[in-house]
């Protein structure tokens, strides 16, 4: 395979690493009632497109992601496209009434998410500030969730941004699920209308990457029931 224009490729478990989480088809151990209501209920993911540039290929990767969510079991998926938010880079304590409006249309999807999946693209070897500026908005709506990056870029698939993603994240007590799904040179793997050429491998790392937040959303979400985090 030509290097540069590797296919999505996965941060997939090395030999020696415990094997993915079961995905929730998977028979139920016998469980505390928390968690076994917990796992009744649908997990509620927000997929955040991360880029709002002009002329963006985010929505591509974004189409093909919400797919693969949507045919999960599982999940309750709902869609925040920066492009659509247009907050300042100024932060505020006390916003004018239309920075409240921008933030009316993210805040709530945030708070209500139980898990997000983040689409970044690469930016001079990081993640976009339109990233930064909503992770920043917000404190409360992050905390003690759990969180699925896909990457997109050059040749690098935009690894390098979703490790400086997993430091945010972490300061905001946050999870970020071990695998990825990063899509390298994604022009060339996608066709006019949106399919990519050869999914095979980039299906399989969304599977597990998909298996992982699901379980670690159902784990926190049941866990903050019994005792609220941080208590
Ligand atoms: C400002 C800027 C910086 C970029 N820096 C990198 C980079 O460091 N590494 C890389 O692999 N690709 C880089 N790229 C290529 C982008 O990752 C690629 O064009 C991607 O499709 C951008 O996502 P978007 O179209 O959704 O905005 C850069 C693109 C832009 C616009």
């Amino acid at each position: 395979m030509n290097t540069t224009t590797a296919k999505a490729a996965s941060q997939t478990a090395s030999p020696s690493a415990p094997s993915s989480p079961s995905s929730p088809s998977s028979p139920a151990p016998s469980l505390d009632p928390a968690f076994a209501s917990s796992a009744a209920t649908p997990v509620k993911v927000a997929v955040i497109v991360g880029s709002n540039r002009e002329g963006r290929f985010g929505p591509v990767v974004a189409e093909w992601l919400l797919a693969r969510v949507r045919a999960h079991e599982g999940f309750e998926a709902d869609l925040i496209d920066l492009a659509d938010v247009d907050l300042p880079t100024s932060l505020s304590f006390r916003p004018s009434a239309e920075v409240v409006a921008e933030l009316d249309k993210v805040t709530p999807k945030l708070a209500e998410a139980d898990a997000f999946v983040v689409l970044t693209p690469e930016y001079n070897h990081s993640y976009p500030a339109s990233l930064k500026n909503v992770i920043d908005w917000h404190r409360d709506e992050w905390e003690a969730k759990p969180v699925a990056l896909v990457s997109y870029g050059g040749i690098s698939g935009g690894l390098r941004a979703v490790e400086h993603l997993r430091q945010v994240f972490a300061e905001l007590h946050m999870v970020t699920v071990r695998d990825t799904v990063s899509f390298h040179n994604a022009g060339a793997l996608f066709d006019d209308e949106g399919a990519h050429r050869d999914p095979s491998v980039a299906e399989a790392a969304a599977k597990g990457m998909l298996d992982q937040l699901h379980w670690w959303a159902w784990a926190l979400r049941a866990a903050k029931e019994a005792r609220p985090y941080g208590s």
